[in-house]
């Protein structure tokens, strides 16, 4: 059975005015991503690190999904085979554009942590350091984000679906932060063809079968036709 693996990463939600993190004006040259999104930044100054999620988080609910989006969607929804889509991204725009099953690796904006007890709640949509955790009552509550340095969620599942994989997709993201970055060099390794989507060649260019370059909303669309007709 044909099996597509889809890795999405910021790329894809540029176009719905989320803006990237590496890209001329991305959030890390506007941000010290060490202050706002590792551990150490939180226990530093959690008041900072609410407010820059909080910011995030407006954006994201204010946002609208793409035909990226739109196209990925009608793809599990049409292809025949099974199509599992994984995202670096922490919006839920895949969600409102009707995917189903999104593997969010990097964590979601909307859901909430104690990073006491690890109680997992709908995040309200401004977050407060003092916010007591529902299920504990302390005061440990961080937004539900995988920083720096931490592991990356459903990594078993993650990996084996890459392993029954016939196609392995990334789109829109640089290829800059591992594991993800890697999972290329996975595919390759077990002769799975690979493709990148994406505005431009990205570093990890060579390691792709095959490329298609240009806005993902113009790209993803002509390439989920493509596959459906195929
Ligand atoms: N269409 C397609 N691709 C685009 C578009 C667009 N409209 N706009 C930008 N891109 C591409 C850029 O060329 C770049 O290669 O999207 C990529 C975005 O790269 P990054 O900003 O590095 O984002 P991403 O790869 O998702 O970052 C990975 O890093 O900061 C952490 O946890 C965060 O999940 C994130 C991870």
């Amino acid at each position: 059975m044909d099996s597509i693996f889809i890795l999405t990463g910021a790329g894809i939600s540029a176009e719905s005015g989320l803006g990237t993190f590496r890209d001329k004006g991305g959030l890390w040259t506007r941000y010290d991503l060490s202050r706002v999104a590792t551990p150490e930044g939180f226990r530093a100054d959690p008041a900072l690190v609410h407010d820059f999620y909080n910011m995030r988080r407006k954006n994201c609910l204010d946002a609208a999904p793409n035909a990226a989006h739109a196209a990925l969607a009608r793809l599990e929804r049409d292809h025949p085979g099974e199509v599992t889509l994984v995202t670096q991204n922490v919006d839920d725009l895949h969600e409102r554009a009707g995917s189903t099953g999104v593997i969010h690796m990097h964590g979601e904006l909307r859901r909430a942590l104690c990073a006491a007890c690890g109680h997992r709640w709908p995040a309200p949509e401004r977050m407060l350091p003092e916010e007591a955790c529902p299920s504990c009552g302390r005061p440990a509550t961080r937004p539900d984000i995988v920083w720096f340095g931490e592991m990356p969620y459903r990594m078993d599942e993650i990996l084996e679906r890459l392993a029954r994989a016939t196609l392995f997709v990334v789109i829109g993201s640089s290829g800059e932060v591992y594991p993800a970055a890697g999972f290329v060099d996975e595919a390759a390794a077990q002769g799975i063809p690979t493709l990148e989507i994406n505005l431009e060649p990205s570093g990890r260019r060579g390691l792709f079968d095959r490329g298609l370059y240009g806005p993902a909303t113009e790209v993803v669309p002509r390439w989920v036709a493509e596959s459906l007709r195929d």
